[in-house]
């Protein structure tokens, strides 16, 4: 029970966020940060374990810091980057899949990776995947808006930074939010 209304609160936030967000009606506030992403990593946590999926939470939960932002946006961006890993972990087959979700803490930089072991974007598309609409999955699996809502959070909303590299194991997206 505690699971679904959980699950119904996030949804029925995720719709406002979006709205929010849409309507470039934004309230920022002071937020706590390792909260935020810990409750993004709740979520993602049970679609993981659903695809035997493993998660490596690499979050120190000792950090304490609060950022002005917008509730649910960095939710978002978590949870569309896990997704993404998690499509590509089963698209490719990938025998012992994991997503491994890191966090380290400057005096004035957040960095925040998110990893997975799907064998990285192809070269040919690195260039576009933040494009709006740009997807190499079916229709009815993506829209291709994804990425692109991540990386306005992250730039527009967020003044950071999101980029892509490829590793040995797969795509790894990093998040760096300046903070005072
Ligand atoms: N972790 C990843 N590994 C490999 N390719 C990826 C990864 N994340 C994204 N991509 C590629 O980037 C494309 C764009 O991603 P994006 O999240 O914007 O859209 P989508 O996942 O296709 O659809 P949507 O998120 O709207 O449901 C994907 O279709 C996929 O080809
Ligand atoms: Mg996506």
């Amino acid at each position: 029970m505690d699971l679904i209304v959980n699950k119904s609160t996030y949804l029925s936030n995720t719709i406002n966020t979006f709205r929010d967000f849409v309507k470039n009606e934004k309230v920022y506030k002071q937020i706590n940060v390792i909260e935020e992403i810990d409750q993004a990593v709740n979520i993602v946590k049970t679609v993981l374990d659903d695809c035997n999926i493993e998660l490596i939470n690499k979050i120190e939960s000792d950090i304490v810091l609060s950022m002005n932002m917008v509730s649910g946006e960095l939710q978002q961006v978590i949870i569309n980057l896990v997704n993404n890993a998690k499509d590509v972990l089963i698209e490719n087959k990938i025998k012992n899949p994991w997503v491994k979700i890191e966090l380290s803490n400057t005096p004035n930089l957040l960095k925040i990776s998110i990893e997975d072991n799907g064998g990285g974007v192809p070269t040919e598309i690195r260039s576009r995947i933040f494009e709006p609409y740009f997807t190499t999955k079916h229709q009815s699996q993506g829209t291709g808006l994804g990425l692109h809502i991540c990386y306005k959070i992250i730039v527009e909303s967020m003044q950071g930074t999101l980029k892509l590299e490829n590793t040995d194991n797969g795509a790894n997206f990093l998040i760096e939010l300046p903070h005072n």
